[in-house]
């Protein structure tokens, strides 16, 4: 029996489905809207790939660096056996928690693609022959099972991907998150933190423009996929700090007054001059908040690290 298991909990055609209703939903709402989900085609995934590069987006290299030094003492306090990792993609991030947890038994690697769950699984089982690696092509905000393997869990939630929910989601989610865990086991989470305004729209709104391309992809999503005819010259892109709610939103704002086309949906779509469409919400933390949102879920925050400029943080909360 090969150690790679490659389990789809997500119906062939779900993509489709879930996207044109969230489309129909969101662009006919005021104000109009779009989950960010929709950005990572095979394009957009590139391009995000390059934002994580940039001089001014610091998250994926101040949490590198966290994990890169802490690898060990989170293996240790999590003592775990199996590890889950929630939108893997890649497995990059993991590498090294994988490398510090030489007792490991079992990797369950979820995501939407089974492209990256495909090629991260089987090179990891290569070079780990002892390791089980149960991918699983699933979308995690919709509730997963996981497969039968021996605890203590720890789920990893990296990236801090959890700022795109909003706080209503968060809750639901950490609960769902909450509802896997047995007592003792564990989450790791990424959170990206609240910090001086000009250096989080920066990281939103980068010189070279690589994330005003990434911000505009959504609309080729939806030409390609819903026949749509969106122009992405016609829209601006927009990056602003929301200092009540501290999130960074992500718009895309119509230069003229326009009407787009969505034959999939059989939809016509009017956008006045200057009207924004938002296409991402990005929440910045706190401690406390984090604690209290992970208290409210049963999740009893143990360890909080940071990077050395104490931009991005990673907790390990347990279950109770
Ligand atoms: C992948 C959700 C963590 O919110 O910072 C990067 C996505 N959006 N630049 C983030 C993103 C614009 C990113 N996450």
């Amino acid at each position: 029996m090969s150690p790679f298991h490659l389990t789809r909990t997500l119906p062939e055609d779900a993509t489709g489905a879930a996207l044109r209703a969230d489309v129909l939903d969101g662009l006919t709402r005021t104000p109009k809207t779009l989950p960010p989900k929709w950005f990572y085609d095979a394009h957009g995934s590139e391009l995000f790939d390059r934002i994580t590069e940039l001089p001014e987006y610091y998250p994926t290299r101040a949490e590198r660096e966290i994990l890169l030094g802490r690898a060990a003492e989170i293996a240790a306090a999590s003592g775990a056996r199996t590890l889950v990792e929630l939108g893997s993609g890649s497995s990059d991030k993991t590498r090294h928690l994988l490398d510090a947890m030489p007792e490991l038994h079992a990797y369950v690697p979820v995501d939407v693609s089974e492209s990256a769950l495909r090629q991260a699984g089987e090179a990891l089982v290569a070079e780990r022959p002892g390791l089980e690696v149960h991918a699983l092509i699933a979308d995690f905000t919709a509730g997963i099972r996981l497969p039968e393997t021996p605890g203590p869990r720890l789920v990893a939630f990296l990236g801090g991907t959890i700022g795109n929910l909003v706080p209503e989601e968060r809750a639901a989610f950490l609960t769902s998150v909450r509802a896997l865990l047995a007592p003792g086991d564990a989450l790791l989470l990424g959170t990206d933190l609240v910090k001086d305004e000009a250096v989080l729209v920066a990281a939103y709104d980068d010189a070279a423009g690589v994330t005003a391309a990434f911000n505009k992809n959504v609309l080729s999503v939806m030409n390609r996929e819903l026949g749509a005819d969106f122009d992405p010259g016609a829209f601006e892109h927009v990056a602003l700090w929301d200092a009540e709610r501290e999130w960074i939103e992500m718009r895309l704002r119509s230069r003229t007054a326009q009407t787009v086309k969505v034959p999939a949906l059989d939809l016509a779509v009017d956008f006045a001059a200057g009207e924004e469409l938002r296409t991402e919400v990005s929440a910045k933390f706190r401690r406390e908040g984090v604690t209290a949102e992970l208290a409210a879920a049963g999740l009893d925050l143990t360890h909080w690290w940071t990077d050395a400029e104490g931009r991005f943080a990673l907790s390990l909360s347990v279950a109770g």
